[in-house]
Formats: structure tokens, C-alpha cells, sequence
């Protein structure tokens, strides 16, 4: 027996259950140390007693796992990854709830006030990366997940090195609300995390992937990370994709304190203002900027000339206002960005091309107007705007609900009235408009008055690395 193993052998005789043995192994470990320490540089054989060196020859040695075995190991490990639905329908009537049904087995890292993301790899994936596989548009439970190592990835998998943002969407890409939401806890992410640039996006709606966002959505990405979002397409549903280091969000906004949420928004908005080149100077704006943000179709202002003359003259009442009438789906992006950043007060009605205020100066006024039978049909997504200027630091000045409009054969707070509703027209309230734009008006030249309208658009991020 060579000294090594009869160390060894020794430190396995301790954990024998026989407490003669055992207290045999003390002293003979003592001894065996005492003649290390003595006479270590005499190649002598260790002596035992006979009784201990008959236990000690019945273990085994400690096994050393060869390469063939370590091969083995890891091809068991690659065939072990275990790819589960990324839609799971067990969890369909609280799809947003907690771990979601999207990944549901996988929890967020959850800091108070701050975004709700996963990262991979990450201590709590234990050093495992994320893989993805399928090819599926139309039901995302024919998409998968799995965690890997990356020492074992699974068969056929390929590796997308570099960043990767993984998105989870409820709504869609297209909606600029909607698709915004989808951004925020990203570019918060980022913001804390040295303004890290994702090298692709992966866009999933209900499981379903997507590979395309809208055109204001888009350009928001892009003037945010100085580059074009790339969609991840998946070729080849038999072969997963795994990637070096991803950030999956699938909780919007939800969790971040207004605060945070500010920050995202005051970043968004100065990239956007120097992505267009936009420079403000006191005298290139007016001193209150008003605009009626109009659409067309539906939820559109069934007399435009009469809405635009009530705004025109109370605008003409007070000094220095301005009023501007655009309609957003004739403006690019840049054109966009511009119009909000000369705004104070926006007025348009519900709908996506009011997610442009986040894009006014901070403290800015917002008024919107509905057609008739939202307010009682419509839910907690008509709040959307109220909510959205709040956590980008706007002033909501309240809505306008049309007590008249499209007649519905049920009863006014039948759910089956909306879908008469919801594309009805805005008409108007000649004294009411009048009477809404002066007190907002007046509010807005009180705080001019005061100074607290922030016209800087500058962003002082004290974040290293995000500074606009
Ligand atoms: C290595 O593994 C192969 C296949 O598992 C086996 O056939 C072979 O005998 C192993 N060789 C050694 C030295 O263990
Ligand atoms: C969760 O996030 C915080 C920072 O936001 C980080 O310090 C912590 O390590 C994360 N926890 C896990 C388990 O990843
Ligand atoms: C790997 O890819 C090949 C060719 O696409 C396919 O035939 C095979 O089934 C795949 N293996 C697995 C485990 O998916
Ligand atoms: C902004 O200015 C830069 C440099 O002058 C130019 O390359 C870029 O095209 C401009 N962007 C827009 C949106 O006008
Ligand atoms: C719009 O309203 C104005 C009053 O401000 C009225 O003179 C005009 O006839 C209206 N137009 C339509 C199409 O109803
Ligand atoms: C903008 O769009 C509206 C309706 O969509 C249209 O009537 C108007 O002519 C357009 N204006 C310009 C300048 O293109
Ligand atoms: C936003 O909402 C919070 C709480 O609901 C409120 O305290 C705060 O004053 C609001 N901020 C603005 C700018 O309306
Ligand atoms: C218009 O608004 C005023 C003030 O709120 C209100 O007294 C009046 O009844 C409204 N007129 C109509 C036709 O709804
Ligand atoms: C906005 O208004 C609030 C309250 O009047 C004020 O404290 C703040 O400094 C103003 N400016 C900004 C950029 O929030
Ligand atoms: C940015 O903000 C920090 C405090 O948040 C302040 O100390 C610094 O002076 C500001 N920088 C500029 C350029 O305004």
C-alpha cells in the first residue's frame, strides 16, 4: 500500500460505525503522521496493526473517472435537457400571474421597485443558458424552452453568442402602447446594467414568435441603442438555439417603481430627441405649445373644424400659446419626436398615437377625449394614458366621454354594446372644451410662471455609461 492510500483509507476508517475502529484509526493516524514528520525522508513501508490492515485492504479505492467516463457523463447530461412548452395551458386563466404561462417554471429575480427579469446564465439558473426551439406563429405551446449547460448543450443545438433579449409580449409589436410597455423593462434593465446592447431580439406573443415590430416602436429601439433591432428567426424546429447570455422580461413595466419607470422614459426621451437631431433652444419653441393630435377613422373627431376652432380660440387667449393640428399617421418618427418635443399640451383622443406624450417635456398637460359607452365597457385598459403619463411624469388633465353617439340594441352596460362602441366617433361640447382648455391652459402658464416645466431636455443619467 502506498502512503496516499492508506491515507485515504485511513480518513475512510473514521467514518466507519465501529467506535473501536475508529478510535484504532486515531491513533494509528497519529502515528502515521509523527513517522511523516520524522522520518519522511526514509522510504520506509508504513507499519500497521495487523487488525487495521486487513479492515483498510477490504475498501476500496476512491474511483477516477476517466475520459471515456467524463464523455459519457456529458453526452448523458446533453440527452437529459428537457425541453418543456413555452406556453403553458395549465396556467391559461392567470396568464400573467406570478411565473406566467410563459416559462412557468422559471421564476423572476424580484428586487423591490425594480424591473422583473431572468437572466442566463445566472446563479439561479446555476450556470445553465437558455435555449429555444421552435418555429411556431400561430400556438405557443408548439414552441419550447430548456436550460442548458454550456459544456453539454443539447443535440444539435447551436450557440448565438453575444446578448440576446428575450421578450414576452401579451398584447402585440405593433400597438405603439402596447409594444412600448414590452421595451420598458428592457431599457431599465440596460440602464442598470452598464447599458448593455442586445446583439438580437427574440419577440414572442402569447408563445407565439413574432418578427417584426411597429415602425414608431422600432425607431424608439434604435435611437435607444444606437442600432437597428434584429429579429431571431428559427429556421429549423428540430434544432434548438442556445444563447451565451439572455434577458427574458415578461412582466411589462410590472414591479418598477415610478421612479424607475421615469428613468426609462426621460432616457427614451432624449435618445429619440438626439437620434433626430433635434435641438431646442428657448427661442425654437413657442412659450406653450398646444396640439390637437388628430386620427382618422375610428375614434376620430366627427367635426374636426368645430373641435379645431373651440382649441384655436382659447390658444388665441393666452400669451405666447400656439397651437399646432397634426395628424399622426401622416408624420414620420423624426416628424414625431419634433411636434412633442415643441408640446405642452396635447389633445387628442384615446388611442395608440397618444403614447407620444411620453415624448413632451416633462410636466406637460395631456387631454383625452372617448366616444360614447367606454367609460362604463371599456375596463382598465382605457386608463392606459392616464397611467402612461403619470410614469413618464406628465400631467393627465382628465378625459371627456361623448354622452352621445352609435346606438347599441342592448342595454348600455352589455358587454356586446362594445364592439358597437369601440370604433365610435368623438363628437363635441362646445362650452365644456372651452371651459376644460382654459383651466388647463391657466394651470400650465402658472407652472410656466414658476419654472417647475422642466426645459432641458438633457437626460443627467448619474448611471455610468447611459448618459444621453
Ligand atoms: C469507452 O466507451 C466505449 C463506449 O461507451 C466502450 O465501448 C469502451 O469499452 C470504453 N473504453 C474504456 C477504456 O472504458
Ligand atoms: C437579482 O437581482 C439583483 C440585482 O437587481 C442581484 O443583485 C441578484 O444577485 C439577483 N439574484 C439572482 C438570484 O439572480
Ligand atoms: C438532429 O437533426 C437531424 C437533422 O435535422 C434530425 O434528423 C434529428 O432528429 C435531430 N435530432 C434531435 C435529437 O432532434
Ligand atoms: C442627424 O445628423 C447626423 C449627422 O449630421 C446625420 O447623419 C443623421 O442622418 C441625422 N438624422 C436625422 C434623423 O436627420
Ligand atoms: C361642424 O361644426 C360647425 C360649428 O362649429 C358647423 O357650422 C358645421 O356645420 C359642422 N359640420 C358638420 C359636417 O356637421
Ligand atoms: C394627413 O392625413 C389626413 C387624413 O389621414 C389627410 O386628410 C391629410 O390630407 C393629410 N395631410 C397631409 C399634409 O398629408
Ligand atoms: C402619479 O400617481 C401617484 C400615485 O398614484 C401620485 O402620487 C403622483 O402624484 C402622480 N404623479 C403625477 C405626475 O400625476
Ligand atoms: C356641455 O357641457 C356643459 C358644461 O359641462 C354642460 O352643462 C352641458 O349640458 C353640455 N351640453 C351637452 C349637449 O351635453
Ligand atoms: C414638475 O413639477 C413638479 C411639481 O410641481 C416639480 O417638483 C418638478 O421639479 C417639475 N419638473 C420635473 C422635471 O419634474
Ligand atoms: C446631474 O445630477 C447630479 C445629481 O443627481 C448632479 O450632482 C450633477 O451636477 C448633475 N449634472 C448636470 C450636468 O446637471
Amino acid at each position: 500500500m502506498t502512503k496516499r492510500s492508506v491515507s485515504w483509507r485511513l480518513v475512510t476508517c473514521f467514518a466507519s460505525p465501529n467506535l473501536s475502529l475508529n478510535v484504532l484509526c486515531l491513533v494509528v493516524t497519529i502515528f502515521v503522521l509523527l513517522q511523516n514528520l520524522v522520518i519522511s525522508h526514509y522510504q520506509q513501508p508504513i507499519l500497521l496493526p495487523p487488525s487495521l490492515f486487513t479492515y483498510l485492504n477490504q475498501q476500496k479505492e476512491p474511483k477516477e473517472i476517466s475520459k471515456n467516463e467524463t464523455a459519457y457523463l456529458v453526452e448523458t447530461l446533453r440527452e437529459s435537457v428537457t425541453f418543456l412548452p413555452l406556453k403553458d395551458l395549465r396556467f391559461s386563466n392567470k396568464p400573467l400571474v406570478g411565473h406566467t404561462w410563459f416559462m412557468s417554471s422559471l421564476y423572476d429575480n424580484q428586487t423591490k421597485g425594480e424591473v422583473q427579469y431572468q437572466e442566463f446564465p445566472s446563479d439561479s439558473s446555476k450556470g445553465r443558458l437558455l435555449c429555444l426551439k421552435g418555429v411556431d406563429d400561430h400556438d405557443g405551446s408548439w414552441n419550447y424552452y430548456a436550460l442548458a449547460w454550456p459544456q453539454a448543450l443539447p443535440v444539435n443545438a447551436s450557440l448565438q453568442e453575444g446578448f440576446t433579449f428575450v421578450s414576452y409580449n401579451h398584447y402585440d409589436y405593433g400597438n405603439m402602447w402596447h409594444g412600448l410597455s414590452s421595451m420598458v423593462p428592457f431599457v431599465a434593465w440596460s440602464l442598470r446594467n452598464q447599458c448593455a446592447k442586445p446583439q438580437r431580439w427574440v419577440l414572442y406573443h402569447w408563445g407565439e414568435l413574432r418578427f417584426k415590430m411597429g415602425n414608431w416602436l422600432s425607431e424608439i429601439i434604435t435611437a435607444t441603442y444606437g442600432q437597428e433591432p434584429e429579429f431571431l428567426r428559427f429556421v429549423d424546429e428540430n434544432r434548438p438555439v442556445c444563447f451565451e447570455k439572455a434577458v427574458v422580461m415578461r412582466h411589462n413595466e410590472g414591479g418598477m417603481s415610478r421612479e424607475r419607470r421615469m428613468e426609462v422614459f426621460d432616457l427614451i426621451r432624449c435618445k429619440a430627441r438626439n437620434y433626430c437631431n433635434i435641438s431646442l433652444t428657448e427661442r425654437s419653441k413657442p412659450r406653450i405649445g398646444m396640439t390637437l393630435l388628430m386620427r382618422s377613422g375610428p375614434r376620430s373627431f366627427k367635426n374636426e373644424s368645430a373641435v379645431i376652432n373651440v382649441f384655436k380660440r382659447e390658444c388665441k387667449r393666452v400669451d405666447g400659446c400656439e397651437l399646432k393640428v397634426a395628424y399622426s399617421s401622416n408624420l414620420t418618427f423624426c416628424e414625431q419626436v419634433e411636434l412633442m418635443s415643441m408640446t405642452d399640451v396635447l389633445v387628442s383622443p384615446h388611442g395608440a398615437q397618444l403614447t407620444n406624450l411620453v415624448l413632451m417635456d416633462r410636466n406637460s398637460s395631456v387631454m383625452e377625449f372617448f366616444p360614447k359607452g367606454w367609460v362604463k365597457l371599456a375596463g382598465v385598459g382605457q386608463l392606459v394614458y392616464q397611467w402612461g403619463a403619470n410614469w413618464s411624469g406628465m400631467r393627465h388633465e382628465g378625459t371627456w366621454h361623448d354622452p352621445v353617439g352609435e346606438r347599441c340594441q342592448f342595454p348600455d352596460t352589455d358587454r356586446r354594446c362594445m364592439s358597437v362602441y369601440k370604433n365610435g366617433k368623438i363628437g363635441y361640447n362646445e362650452t365644456y372644451f372651452g371651459y376644460w382648455a382654459r383651466r388647463v391652459l391657466n394651470k400650465f402658464s402658472i407652472r410656466k410662471t414658476q419654472d417647475v416645466v422642466e426645459r432641458k431636455h438633457g437626460y443627467n443619467g448619474s448611471l455610468d455609461g447611459c448618459r444621453c
